[in-house]
């Protein structure tokens, strides 16, 4: 369901774009009929948002940029179709940015042609280069690591190291994991081909399923429950799933059963995933939406976003939040995510090709 505050805020938008065009009477009667526009906004358009990004992720970030600039922000919140949506408006779109997170979704904007570079000093000396599109057409915001939940009572500490690890036959039986389908599974499995080729994915992905306790379902948060109720004893889950657990009273539970590994610290890396922006291709206030893009990249900005869902700052040096230090540093790996993005079709056919979720 699409919870839209827009169509007002568009038609106002365009109507102050006409009045500027149309000049001092144009001005007034826009001033009959929007009596409840700020005066200050006249001069100064807002930036309109698409977002799959939940209202509380990123609705305080951009209440602290409309405190600091003046630019009003507008917001369509849609958990999927932002895509589609863009690209049936086309150059109509009254959308300049759209939020999202995981590569696949990221890299579907680029795919359906639904953005515009951007190029931009702020932006590409906060954001390291494996974490934004290589001509401007995303750019990562915040992090998390796809990681390897294991049960407190039946893991010992160092007894799983790796990804590959969970192929080992001393698991049999006790792995969980979504479906194989899900982008998630998908960005790692896509990593894993760039880094190591197909027959060394595949090899690995028959493994995992020849290890799992049950067919794959639920979510990430669903596997560490399992790994709490006994039915396995690792799991794989992105690192804030850990935070939103403890943060919730029913769930505290399962993420007390399990701890985090990261794994391949000693070769490659932990898989990154990430969240992200990117500019339409229609941007009718692609300034403002700029102003918009590099105040995310400030220092208090990355804090705050990276804290409100327990993910890591995409700029390097901006510190982490208590829970995540907590959890201790680790090797991410640095492979690009465009670079896995390009490998995302073969794996999406290897799932297929060894009925992972069959
Ligand atoms: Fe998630």
């Amino acid at each position: 369901m699409v919870r839209s505050t827009l169509p007002r805020a568009t038609r106002a938008t365009r109507a102050l774009r006409a009045g500027f065009a149309g000049g001092a009477l144009a001005l007034a009667a826009l001033a009959v009929t929007l009596p409840a526009a700020p005066a200050a906004r006249a001069a100064d358009p807002d930036v309109n948002v698409y977002s799959t990004r939940q209202a509380f992720l990123i609705q305080p970030l951009f209440d602290a940029f409309t405190e600091e600039t003046g630019i009003g922000v507008n917001v369509v919140f849609a958990k999927e179709g932002l895509a589609e949506r863009l690209r049936a408006e086309g150059d109509n779109s009254p959308a300049d940015l759209v939020f999202t997170a995981d590569i696949g979704h990221l890299n579907d904007l680029v795919e359906l042609d639904v953005v515009q570079p951007v190029d931009n000093a702020t932006l590409e000396s906060a954001i390291p280069a494996q974490y934004r599109h290589p001509d401007g057409k995303w750019f990562g915001l915040t992090l998390r690591g796809r990681v390897i939940y294991a049960a407190k009572e039946r893991v010992p500490e160092g007894a799983v190291e790796t990804y590959a690890d969970l192929t080992d036959p001393r698991w049999e039986g006790r792995v969980c994991t979504r479906k194989g389908d899900h982008p998630y599974q998908v960005a790692l499995l896509a990593a894993l081909i760039a880094e190591k080729g197909e027959d060394a994915a595949r090899a690995w992905l028959a493994g995992l399923k020849d290890n799992l306790a049950r067919r794959p379902q639920g979510n990430d948060r669903a596997q560490v429950k399992a790994i709490m109720e006994g039915q396995c004893d690792l799991a794989i889950g992105n690192t804030y799933y850990m935070g939103k657990m403890l943060d919730d009273p029913e769930q505290r539970a399962w993420a007390e059963a399990a701890y985090i590994v990261f794994p391949n610290q000693d070769g490659s890396g932990t898989h990154m995933n990430l969240s992200g922006v990117a500019m339409t291709k229609a941007a009718p206030n692609r300034d403002n939406a700029v102003a918009l893009m590099e105040f995310l990249v400030s220092d208090r900005a990355q804090e705050m976003y990276a804290q409100l869902n327990h993910e890591y700052p995409v700029k390097p040096d901006v510190a982490w939040s208590d829970l995540l230090r907590s959890w201790g540093d680790f090797k991410m790996d640095p492979l690009s995510l465009s670079e896995v993005a390009k490998y995302r079709g073969r794996a999406l056919m290897m799932v297929n090709s060894v009925g992972y979720n069959s």
